[in-house]
């Protein structure tokens, strides 16, 4: 598979700083919603246990995935970079009950035949995809009452839909392309009513008051109906 879109993300991989081996209390994995180190909520959102089916659509170097292996859930992560796949199953060698796929993630959810207790993505694939293309496809293979969660970062007030982010890349060379979709939380909580989630929560996580950044994170929740 050799598309732009991996291409670009092959190109994000090799300028991302891998994560920390232990975060602030010490421990070897944990599941971080947020661009922020131990912030934010964690497996929670997800209401999963071991036993469970979980996706990670655009799961990068899988940090989150083995978190939930753990916890003894049956984790699965898909991804369209070779690079990042690569750094996950070199991390995660050890970790039992962990799955990682090479793919697009609207193809892999249209190829699945595995019902999920819960569908998540972080700054990930749902980021990444047209939302009405992404949220049937989420719906689909989602148990009644399965969790579908995203995180992101919340949209310039203004610059709604389709948005270009530019990943940069070498000395001289122009930037990768990739396109996202940003919307506020409140279209974010009409799209998941209207594709058959209830319960649903949109909102924006303020940042961590120490340091000097300000910008927040989205978090959306809904509950497949
Ligand atoms: C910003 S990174 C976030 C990775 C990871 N979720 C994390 O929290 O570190 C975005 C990831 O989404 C993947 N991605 C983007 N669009 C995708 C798609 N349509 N299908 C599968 N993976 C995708 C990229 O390859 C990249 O690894």
């Amino acid at each position: 598979m050799t598309d732009s879109r991996s291409a670009a993300w092959d190109a994000y991989a090799r300028r991302k700083s891998p994560r920390r081996r232990t975060n602030a209390r010490g421990e070897t994995t944990w599941f971080n919603w947020t661009q922020y180190p131990d912030h934010g909520p964690g497996t929670e959102v997800l209401a999963v246990g071991s036993g469970d089916h979980v996706l990670d659509l655009g799961c990068g170097t899988g940090g989150n995935a083995a978190h939930l292996a753990t916890l003894g859930v049956r984790a699965v992560g898909v991804d369209l970079s070779a690079a990042r796949l690569a750094g996950a199953r070199e991390r995660w060698a050890d970790a039992e009950g962990m799955e990682l796929h090479r793919g697009d993630a609207l193809a892999f959810l249209a190829a699945a035949t595995t019902p999920y207790r819960a569908i998540y993505s972080v700054f990930g694939a749902a980021y990444f995809t047209e939302p009405r293309l992404m949220l049937p496809a989420v719906h689909g293979r989602l148990v009644p009452g399965g969790v579908f969660a995203l995180s992101q970062y919340p949209p310039v007030e203004g610059c709604y839909g389709c948005q270009a982010s530019y990943i940069p890349r070498g000395f001289d060379e122009d930037p990768a392309i990739v396109k996202r979709w940003d919307h506020p939380p409140e279209s974010w909580i009409a799209m998941l009513e209207e594709h058959g989630f209830r319960d649903v929560t949109a909102g924006v996580l303020p940042a961590p008051a120490r340091g000097r950044r300000r910008i927040g994170t989205l978090l959306v929740r809904g509950v497949r109906v």
